[in-house]
């Protein structure tokens, strides 16, 4: 039976109990509108804790100002209904005061500066800022043996792992490979934004990046590389934000001697922002 809770001393209540049990507990944040992305994390959770977790909280600390925060699909009974189904023992969906009782503004924050400011960081200010802060709010809230993030949000999931890191705080950190549609498509919430011909158009993105991976294992040269992909975006009607080869570890640039890479884009389609990844390997 799927337990919903609202506050944060019904969450401690609970968890404190599991705890005196010894049991694992494993935690999946999510901002709701549940696909099946989020439920091969729950899965993943299910797999290696006692009790399972799930938060449900759009986080307005990770939108910025013209953002889709107003119109981010809030489906709680749905997510809910989903999660029951997977045998989550907890579901944490808290009210925005709950969270941020003095109101996001006069929040005590957390940042991890030297992934935050590129790629998403740069096109997204104040993004990561929001995520590091709440996540470590929901560490704090939901005490998790571990924790389960998703690659397709891949600098997101090297931000998290940055901020345990730094402030020693005892939480493993697990991922799980993205989710995606037939043909492609990475699974995203905001998928549900795109009309019919985005829908369509929106696969490239995935398509891009499989061109750009299999040029770079084969020995072209990265940039020129980049610049195609990034041109045939450009010409289909996506606004690119960024196409880049970048190295799996910290996302910087790659040197000469790194081989586990990672492509990265982000690019508008119409009012819909999309983002996707293919992390490789060179032999
Ligand atoms: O990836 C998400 O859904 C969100 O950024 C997260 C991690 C739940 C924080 O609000």
């Amino acid at each position: 039976m799927t337990k919903i809770l609202r506050t944060i001393d019904e969450v401690h209540q609970q968890v404190n109990l599991w705890k005196q049990a010894g049991e694992r507990i494993a935690f999946v944040p999510t901002m709701g509108n549940l696909h099946a992305g989020h439920l091969a994390l729950v899965e993943a959770a299910a797999k290696t804790g006692d009790r399972v977790v799930v938060s449900i909280f759009v986080n307005p600390m990770q939108f910025g100002e013209n953002e889709d925060l107003d119109q981010y699909p809030r489906t709680l009974e749905e997510d809910v209904g989903k999660l029951s189904r997977y045998n989550v023992d907890l579901v944490f969906a808290p009210m925005v005061s709950e969270i941020y009782p003095e109101s996001v503004d006069n929040a005590t924050t957390v940042e991890v500066p030297k992934l935050s400011g590129i790629l998403e960081g740069e096109c997204r200010p104040g993004f990561f800022k929001g995520v590091a802060t709440v996540v470590n709010k929901l560490f704090n809230i939901v005490q998790p043996d571990v924790a389960i993030f998703g690659e397709k949000d891949f600098q997101q999931l090297l931000v998290i792992k940055q901020m345990v890191s730094d402030l020693a705080m005892p939480v493993e950190i697990q991922s799980v490979a993205t989710r995606r549609e037939p043909d492609g498509l990475a699974m995203s919430s905001r998928n549900g934004y795109l009309n019919d011909e985005e829908r369509v158009l929106a696969t490239l993105i995935h398509a891009c990046l499989e061109k750009l991976v299999e040029a770079v294992l084969a020995g072209e040269n990265p940039a020129f590389a980049v610049g195609h992909a990034s041109h045939e975006l450009d010409e289909q009607g996506f606004l690119v934000d960024y196409v880049v080869v970048r190295r799996q570890h910290d996302l910087a640039v790659p040197e000469q001697d790194d081989r586990a890479l990672i492509v990265l884009a982000a690019a508008r389609l119409g009012s819909v922002r999309l983002i996707d990844n293919i992390p490789f390997t060179l032999s």
